[in-house]
C-alpha cells in the first residue's frame, strides 16, 4: 500500500463525496497551520484559552550529563505507570517500572479514590523492588500527569480540565500535586512530590537527554499534545514579576521556557478543521462534546471510532458487507486504532479480510473485494488525515518559533502509541511538512521516539526541583 495515498477515483459516488474531509489540499493544510499560528499566539497572551499554552516552569533542559535516581508516576495514558528512573549520565538512563490498571470507575469517580489508588500503587512499587526508605529523606518524585493543568510553579498546578476519557469529580480546579500529596501522606508513603510534568515536556526533556537539544516533544498516542521551547518574553501573559522571578531558576535560565500547548484543543471552534458527519458523531456522543477537536480527529483514543463510524455510513448505504453489521461494529468504541494499524499494515486482500473477521467478527465469506477495498480505503483516509494535521501542528510550532531562520537542528522527539504503531505515519507527516514548511525546511526537521519520555522526563523535573531546592530557591 502507498504510504502517502491520493484519493481513488473508482470508488462509489457516495465516498467520493467524503473523501474532500480527509485528502487536505496544500491550500488547505496551509490555512489550518494559519490558524493554529493564530491560537498559538492568542494562548500565549491570555489565560484561559482553550489551546492552553501552558508555561511549564521547566527552564533547563538537560543535556545528558545529569545523574540521579528518583521516582516518576505516570497518569493519562492507558495505564497508571509506576518508575523508579536512575539517570546514569552520559545520555543513559535506567527504568525498572510497575503498570497499575486504572479501571473506567476509577476515571469517573471521585478524585480522592484516584489519588488514593495511586498512593496505594506507589506504596506496593517501593515494596516490591525492595526500596530502602530513609526516614530522614523523603524519595523525591516526578509526576508526569498528562492532562490540561495550569502551572504556576514546577510542583504546583490546578487540573483546567479532563481529557481522554478521565472525568472524576472534585478535582477540576485543584492542585494535582496537593491531591497526589495528600493521598500520599494519609498512607504514610515517604515520598515527596517534587515537580508535576505534562508527558510532552518529559518527552522533550527525555529525548534531548538522550540524543540532544529537541524544540518539540509531541506526543501521539491516546491523546496528542505537544510542548516546546520558547523565549520566556514571549509568553506575555505571564507578566513582568512572572518573567523576572522565571530568571532566578538556574544558569541557563531566564531565556527560556518549555511551554505545554495544549494543541489537542485547537479549533474547538471547528472554523478550520476539517469536520466530517463522522467527526461530528464521534464529538456529540463523546464524554467531552465541543472539547479537544483536534485530539479527536488525531489520537489512538479516537481513529478506530471515525473508521467506526465511516464503516457503519457505508453499510447503511448497502455499500459494504452487503448492509450488514456486527455487535462489535454496532458497540460505541467497538474497536480500536489497532484494527486501523492492522488494516494498514496487510500486505494481502486475505490478510485484510483475516484481520476484519478477527477483529470485527464478519465472517470471511460475507467479505467481497470491494468490502476489502473500502475497509482499506477508510482506515487511509482517517490515518493520513490523523498524520497530515499532526504535521500542521508540528510546522505551527516550527514557523511560530522561527526555528527557519536560525541553523540548529529542529528536532522533534516523539512518544505515543499512533506514532510508534500506526504504519506510515512519519511519511505521512512529512508529505504534509513538505506542502506547508516546503521541502528544504521538511529536510531539516528530524523525528525520534523518545521512549519512556514520561518517566525520564519526570525524572529530570525532580532533578531540577531538587537542585533549586538545594540552592534555596524554593
Ligand atoms: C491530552 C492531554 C494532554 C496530554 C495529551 C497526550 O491532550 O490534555 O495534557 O499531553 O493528551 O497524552
Amino acid at each position: 500500500m502507498a504510504p502517502v495515498p491520493t484519493s481513488n477515483s473508482k470508488l462509489p459516488a457516495e465516498v467520493q463525496a467524503i473523501e474532500k474531509f480527509f485528502y487536505l489540499t496544500p491550500e488547505r493544510l496551509n490555512e489550518i497551520v494559519k490558524g493554529f499560528r493564530t491560537e498559538f499566539e492568542d494562548g500565549l497572551q491570555n489565560f484561559g484559552r482553550d489551546t492552553a499554552m501552558i508555561p511549564s516552569y521547566c527552564l533547563n533542559v538537560p543535556n545528558g550529563s545529569e545523574v540521579g535516581t528518583f521516582l516518576a508516576l505516570d497518569l493519562g495514558g492507558t495505564n497508571l505507570r509506576v518508575c523508579e528512573v536512575t539517570l546514569e549520565g552520559k545520555n543513559n538512563f535506567n527504568v525498572q517500572q510497575r503498570k497499575y490498571k486504572i479501571t473506567d470507575e476509577l476515571k469517573q469517580g471521585e478524585a480522592r479514590a484516584l489519588f488514593d489508588y495511586i498512593a496505594d500503587s506507589v506504596d506496593s512499587f517501593l515494596t516490591d523492588i525492595g526500596t530502602e526508605m530513609d526516614e530522614n529523606e523523603k524519595i523525591h518524585l516526578g509526576f508526569t500527569f498528562s492532562f490540561p493543568v495550569e502551572q504556576t510553579a514546577l510542583n504546583k498546578g490546578k487540573l483546567l480540565t479532563w481529557t481522554k476519557g478521565f472525568a472524576c469529580k472534585n478535582a477540576i480546579g485543584h492542585d494535582v500535586v496537593k491531591l497526589l500529596q495528600d493521598a500520599l501522606d494519609r498512607k504514610h508513603v515517604h515520598v515527596r512530590c517534587s515537580a508535576l510534568v505534562n508527558d510532552t515536556v518529559g518527552t522533550l526533556l527525555s529525548r534531548s537527554y538522550q540524543s540532544g537539544p529537541a524544540l518539540i516533544g509531541a506526543i501521539f498516542g491516546t491523546g496528542t499534545n505537544g510542548a516546546y521551547i520558547d523565549r520566556v518574553e514571549t509568553i506575555t501573559k505571564l507578566g513582568e514579576t512572572a518573567i523576572t522571578e522565571s530568571k532566578k531558576g538556574g544558569k541557563d535560565a531566564g531565556e527560556y521556557m518549555v511551554v505545554n500547548t495544549e494543541w489537542g484543543a485547537i479549533d474547538n471552534q471547528r472554523k478550520v478543521l476539517p469536520v466530517s458527519m463522522f467527526d461530528n458523531k464521534l464529538d456529540r456522543e463523546s464524554i467531552n462534546p465541543r472539547k479537544q477537536a483536534f485530539e479527536k480527529m488525531v489520537s489512538g483514543m479516537y481513529l478506530g471510532e471515525i473508521v467506526r463510524n465511516i464503516l457503519l455510513y457505508l453499510v447503511d448505504n448497502l455499500l459494504l458487507f452487503s448492509g450488514y453489521s456486527s455487535p462489535i461494529l454496532n458497540t460505541h468504541y467497538g474497536f480500536d486504532t489497532a484494527f486501523v494499524s492492522a488494516i494498514e499494515a496487510a500486505k494481502s486482500a486475505q490478510e485484510v479480510k483475516s484481520a476484519i473477521f478477527r477483529e470485527l467478527n464478519i465472517p470471511e465469506n460475507n467479505i467481497s473485494e470491494q468490502d476489502v477495498e473500502l475497509v482499506q480505503w477508510a482506515c487511509q483516509a482517517v490515518s493520513t488525515r490523523a498524520a497530515a494535521l499532526s504535521a500542521c501542528a508540528v510546522a505551527a510550532v516550527v514557523l511560530h518559533t522561527k526555528a527557519l531562520d536560525r541553523s540548529d537542528p529542529i528536532d522533534v522527539g516523539m512518544d505515543g502509541s499512533v506514532a510508534e504503531f500506526l504504519p506510515f505515519f512519519e511519511e505521512r507527516v512529512r508529505a504534509a511538512l513538505r506542502d506547508t514548511i516546503g521541502q528544504d525546511a521538511e529536510q531539516r526537521v528530524t523525528f525520534g521516539l523518545a521512549k519512556d519520555g514520561s518517566g525520564v522526563g519526570a525524572a529530570l523535573c525532580a532533578l531540577q526541583a531538587y537542585k533549586a531546592e538545594k540552592q534555596g530557591l524554593h
